[in-house]
C-alpha cells in the first residue's frame, strides 16, 4: 500500500481510511530496548495482525470495546479512529521484567490480585511510570477514567488468562493502550507477543518477545510467534 500515512511507529503504520476509520498495517520489524535493537522478521507483520485481530474479536465477544472493525488485507486491520492516550497500561499476573528490577519482588511471584501499572509513552524518557496524580496533572486521564481503564484491564485479563490456560499457556503480563471515542474509553493499538508475556505451562518455555530481548536468533522468534498463533486458534 502506498497511500499517505497518518503516523508511523516502530512496528505499525496508521493510514487514512473512510471517515471515522483508519487502517493499521503491521510491519515485519521487531525492536527492543526503546528501539536500540532492530531487525526485520519476514512474516511477523501478518502473524501479529492475525493474532491481534483474533484477540480483539475474543474481547468484543465478551462485551469489551476495541477499535477492531475487520481486516483490510492479511497484515492490515480496519479500525475505528480513536484519539489515543499516550499511556501504556500494564497488567501483571506473574512477576518478571521491569517490576523485578525496580522493586524487591522475585521473578515468578504471583500477584493476586493482578497489579496494574501506568507508563508515559516517551522513549526519550524511557517510558516513566505514572500515578493518578501525574496523569491528572498531565491531562492524560482523570482519576475516574484511570479507574475505568483498570476495570477494563481486569476484564481483558479475565477473558485472556483462561483462554490461554486452556491452550497450555500462561499469561504473565500484557500491555494495552486506550483511546477515546466520544465519551467511551476503547482498547486500541495491538495485543500480540510484542505486548504480552506468554510462557508454556509446566516447561516455562518463552513464546513472546522476551526471546528477542534475550538475543535469540530470528528464526526461533518467528517459530514461537507462529506456534502461539496456531495454539491460540486451534
Ligand atoms: P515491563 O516488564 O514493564 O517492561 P520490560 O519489557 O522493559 O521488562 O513490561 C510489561 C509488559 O508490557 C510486557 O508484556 C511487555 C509490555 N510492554 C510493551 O508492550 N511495551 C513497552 O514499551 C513496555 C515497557 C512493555
Amino acid at each position: 500500500m502506498g497511500s499517505a500515512k497518518i503516523a508511523e511507529g516502530k512496528t505499525k503504520i496508521v493510514r487514512p481510511y473512510r471517515e471515522g476509520y483508519a487502517l493499521l498495517e503491521f510491519k515485519d520489524d521487531i525492536t527492543a530496548g526503546d528501539g536500540a535493537r532492530h531487525d526485520v522478521l519476514p512474516g511477523k507483520g501478518v502473524l501479529n495482525a492475525q493474532t491481534s485481530a483474533y484477540l480483539f474479536r475474543v474481547l468484543e465477544g465478551k462485551g469489551i470495546s476495541t477499535h477492531y472493525v475487520g481486516m483490510y488485507d492479511e497484515r492490515t486491520m480496519i479500525v475505528k479512529y480513536l484519539k489515543m492516550i499516550p499511556v501504556e497500561v500494564v497488567l501483571r499476573n506473574i512477576a518478571t521484567g521491569s517490576v523485578v528490577k525496580r522493586l524487591p519482588i522475585n521473578e515468578g511471584e504471583r500477584f493476586d490480585p493482578p497489579i496494574i501499572e501506568f507508563f508515559l509513552k516517551d522513549d526519550s524518557r524511557h517510558d516513566p511510570m505514572l500515578n493518578y496524580h501525574h496523569m491528572e496533572h498531565l491531562k492524560l486521564m482523570t482519576r475516574k477514567e484511570a479507574e475505568r481503564v483498570e476495570e477494563i484491564m481486569y476484564g481483558v485479563n479475565d477473558a485472556l488468562f483462561p483462554l490461554l490456560k486452556s491452550k497450555g499457556l500462561i499469561l504473565y503480563d500484557f500491555k494495552l493502550e486506550f483511546g477515546r471515542l466520544g465519551d467511551e474509553l476503547v482498547v486500541g493499538d495491538e495485543i500480540t507477543l510484542d505486548s504480552m508475556r506468554v510462557r508454556e505451562e509446566g516447561t516455562g518455555r518463552i513464546l513472546d518477545k522476551d526471546l528477542y530481548r534475550k538475543g535469540a536468533d530470528l528464526e526461533t522468534v518467528r517459530k514461537a510467534y507462529e506456534e502461539f498463533y496456531r495454539r491460540l486458534t486451534s
